[in-house]
Order: structure tokens, then C-alpha cells, then sequence
């Protein structure tokens, strides 16, 4: 681990909670118009956890992951990812802590598309500092992993779905993050894509001890998680697996 202080602060944390929402509310104002959508959610996300967001359209899923990976600030509360406080960062340190510490799967897979699956997977190891033989030889073991050794030199383009969505998990766990932050990741896909993909996604998960927090609309994949809470009326209430 480098000696940077956003490292520091990773390994300091180790053990201890991933992500900590405090007291969190968001209010969206455009002009006018207001959109409460939470005041006073509380969230604690433990190292290597695995836990699924449930809730209707509308419920404030995607705004929440937003908060959680600093790519959105809140109207009050606080976020805590790996022991650090979100706010207090300069955005050019929140970066980099989202950069080291999370990984972000969505819906649509984001990959750059004038780049191949390799060049796309090194891209956050690069941004971290890592010399670029060093970056080329993880992102390549990770592609392997996801089932993708035989199309690291394709474009996102040149990839079918599927494809695109593993090429997106390998992404996110290239750093070794903490915390996977996944909106429905699987969402785009058939429902025997999704499945692969959601094991997937869980097995790495699993072995490199990074903890997840995932939006789903699909319950049967939300159960396989340690925890499943619904968002309902701006708050999170954590459903008995019988009831997912
Ligand atoms: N930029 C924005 N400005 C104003 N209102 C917004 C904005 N983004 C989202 N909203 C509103 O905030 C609420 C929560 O939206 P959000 O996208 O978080 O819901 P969601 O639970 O992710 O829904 P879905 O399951 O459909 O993806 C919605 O009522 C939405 O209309
Ligand atoms: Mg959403």
C-alpha cells in the first residue's frame, strides 16, 4: 500500500465499517420545484457485507448509491466511506478516495468505446498511480476471471451485452475496492445473463472480501445477499429473507 494519506486512511479502516450514511437527507431543487426523496436515513454497510437495496421506482435507490459514491452531495447528513468523511474531502481527494476505495457497476455498462476491455479495466488502476505493464497485467488476470481472456483487444462494441456487463464488474473490482456499488448492473440483461453475471459479481466479491451494495428490482437475486433493505418513504427497513 502506498503511503498516500487517502491509503492511510483505507488500511486504518480495515475491519471496520465500509460505508456509513449518518442522518442522510437529499432534496432535490430545480427553480422552484422541491423533490424531497430521504431525511434522516441511517445505513451501515460492514466490511465484506453483501447488501441488497429493494424499493419501487421513484423510492430514491439511484439517488442513494449516488451519495454513497460522493458523485452527488446531500442536502444534510453525512457520508462515511472507509472511516472517512466525504465532506470534508477537497473533491480532487474524494476522487481519488472513490478511485481506491469503490467500485461502481450501473444499469448501462459505461465502458469508454473507443477503447478495447483491457484498455477499459487498467484505466482506474493507471488513475491510481500504477505503472502501466503493472496495470495491463491485473486488468488481463481479471478479464480472464470474468470468462473474457479471449476478447481483451474488442471494443465495448464488439462485445455482446453480456460481455460489456462483465468487462463493467471487472472494472470495479480491478483496485481491490472496499465497496462494489452496483444499480441494477443486471437490469439490461436476460434473465439467464443476469444470473451469471449476478454469481459472478458475488463470487469476486467473496474472494476479495469487498462488500456490496446492490439496487435490484429482481427479489430472487436481492435474497442471495447478507442483508435486504427496502427503501420506502425515504427510510430503510430491512426485510426478513422470508418476506424478499
Ligand atoms: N436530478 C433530479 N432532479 C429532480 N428530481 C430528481 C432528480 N433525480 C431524481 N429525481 C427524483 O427523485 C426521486 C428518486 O429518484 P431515483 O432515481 O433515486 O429513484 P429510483 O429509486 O432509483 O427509481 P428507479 O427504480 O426507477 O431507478 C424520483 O421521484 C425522481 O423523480
Ligand atoms: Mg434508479
Amino acid at each position: 500500500m502506498s503511503d498516500s494519506p487517502i491509503a492511510a486512511a483505507v488500511g486504518a479502516n480495515a475491519g471496520g465499517d465500509v460505508i456509513r450514511a449518518e442522518k442522510l437527507a437529499k432534496t432535490y431543487a430545480e427553480g422552484k420545484m422541491r423533490t424531497p426523496v430521504f431525511d434522516g436515513l441511517e445505513l451501515v454497510v460492514a466490511a465484506g457485507e453483501t447488501v441488497a437495496i429493494v424499493g419501487a421506482s421513484g423510492a430514491g435507490k439511484s439517488t442513494l448509491l449516488h451519495l454513497l459514491g460522493g458523485l452527488d452531495t446531500p442536502t444534510a447528513g453525512e457520508v462515511y466511506v472507509t472511516g472517512q468523511k466525504m465532506s470534508s474531502l477537497s473533491n480532487s481527494a474524494r476522487g481519488q478516495l472513490r478511485n481506491r476505495a469503490l467500485g461502481f457497476v450501473y444499469q448501462f455498462h459505461h465502458l469508454l468505446p473507443e477503447f478495447t476491455a483491457l484498455e477499459n479495466v487498467m484505466m482506474p488502476v493507471m488513475l491510481g498511480g500504477v505503472d502501466v505493464k503493472i496495470a495491463a497485467q491485473r486488468a488481463k488476470a481479471l478479464l480472464e476471471k470474468v470468462g473474457l481472456g479471449h476478447r481483451i483487444e474488442h471494443k465495448p462494441g464488439e462485445l455482446s451485452g453480456g460481455e460489456r456487463q462483465r468487462a463493467a464488474v471487472a472494472r470495479a473490482l480491478v483496485n481491490q475496492p472496499a465497496c462494489v456499488l452496483g444499480d441494477e448492473p443486471t437490469g439490461n440483461l436476460d434473465e439467464r445473463t443476469a444470473a451469471t453475471v449476478f454469481e459472478l459479481m458475488l463470487e469476486l466479491n467473496r474472494a476479495q472480501q469487498t462488500s456490496l451494495v446492490l439496487v435490484t428490482h429482481d427479489r430472487r437475486l436481492a435474497r442471495k445477499l447478507d442483508r435486504v433493505l427496502e427503501l420506502h418513504e425515504g427510510r430503510l427497513r430491512e426485510l426478513a429473507i422470508a418476506d424478499v
